[in-house]
């Protein structure tokens, strides 16, 4: 069934498909939120490895933070929820830079900001559609894959979200970290993160950080965990057990069929022409690929 025939489990808000967990009330009262100067803000176009990261925050010993669910899954009674939280918050969300709260970009509250190649993500999103019972059914790989390079899927456009981010790459309050990255050189990532949060961890605790947070051990401690609503990381679902998939650079391979990558090529071309992260990203791409 296409999205347009399973119209309740999207809306349209602005212009972009939202789940129907995020509530036209809660997204139109973002700006109401009140944002604390020590939060932090986990950004991240869908399936670019949020849970990932956030398993590595939650992961920094003495950190002292309390990881939330995303500031746009809910309704009004969100904010009053988040107010609650006694300790520093790390808030998850896909919102796009223009949607963030105006409180988070006054108080300059750090981001994280997660990117990836955005083949493996059409694929990765792709399998969510399938699999997640909060997202419409999709046909085949073929008209997902024009949805995607339309924009047309949850989030609205891979290419529009990056971009609105890239503009603050280079903010002190930011951080870029690229998925692909973070598999190539594990430990290089880590440092960042704990730079940027300023929290500083030893040799045997970023060791065990990396043993902790593997793809293995996150897959089968979802499988063991039972979903629980309070630990939703993506605005999508809290359903640990749809999230960990394969967990690889260079998946895409086994799905586009060379003029699926040619069509996206031009368009990634044409989108991301003046983009540094999109050159990052070409390179990143083949990684573990042929
Ligand atoms: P795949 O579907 O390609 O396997 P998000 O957390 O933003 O929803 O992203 C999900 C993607 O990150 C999935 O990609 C998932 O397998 C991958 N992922 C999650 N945890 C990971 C980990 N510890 N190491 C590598 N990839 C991970």
């Amino acid at each position: 069934m296409s999205s347009q025939s399973q119209p309740s489990l999207l809306h349209k808000y602005k212009g972009i498909l939202f789940s129907a967990m995020s509530s036209e009330e809660l997204l139109d009262s973002l700006d109401s939120f009140d944002a604390r100067e020590d939060d932090i803000f986990l950004v991240s176009y869908p399936k670019s490895g949020t849970h990932w990261v956030a398993e590595v925050i939650e992961n920094i010993p003495n950190a002292g933070i309390t990881l939330t669910s995303p500031i746009e899954w809910g309704d009004v009674s969100k904010f009053k929820e988040l107010k609650m939280v006694p300790k520093r918050r790390v808030i998850p969300t896909h919102l796009s830079y223009e949607m963030i709260p105006v409180t988070v970009k006054q108080k300059q509250c750090k981001i994280v900001y997660v990117v990836r190649n955005p083949k493996d993500t059409a694929v990765s999103l792709f399998h969510y559609y399938k699999d997640n019972p909060n997202l419409p059914s999709t046909e085949t790989w073929a008209v997902f894959l024009e949805l995607f390079l339309k924009g047309d899927v949850v989030y609205g456009s891979w290419f529009d979200h990056v971009l609105s981010w890239e503009k603050h790459k280079n903010d002190k309050n930011v951080l870029f970290l690229f998925y692909e990255e973070m598999k190539n050189d594990f430990a290089k990532s880590l440092k960042k993160i704990t730079a940027f949060l300023g929290i500083s961890v030893n040799d045997s605790e970023m060791s065990q950080i990396a043993r902790n947070t593997s793809f293995s051990e996150m897959k089968s401690n979802a499988v063991k965990e039972n979903s629980d609503p309070n630990h939703t990381i993506c605005a999508l679902t809290s359903n640990r057990n749809l999230v960990f998939r394969k967990g690889v650079v260079g998946d895409w391979i086994n799905y586009f069929t060379p003029k699926q990558k040619r069509v996206f090529d031009e368009v990634f071309t044409e989108k991301m022409r003046h983009s540094d992260v999109g050159r990052c990203l070409k390179e990143y791409e083949n990684v573990d690929g042929k």
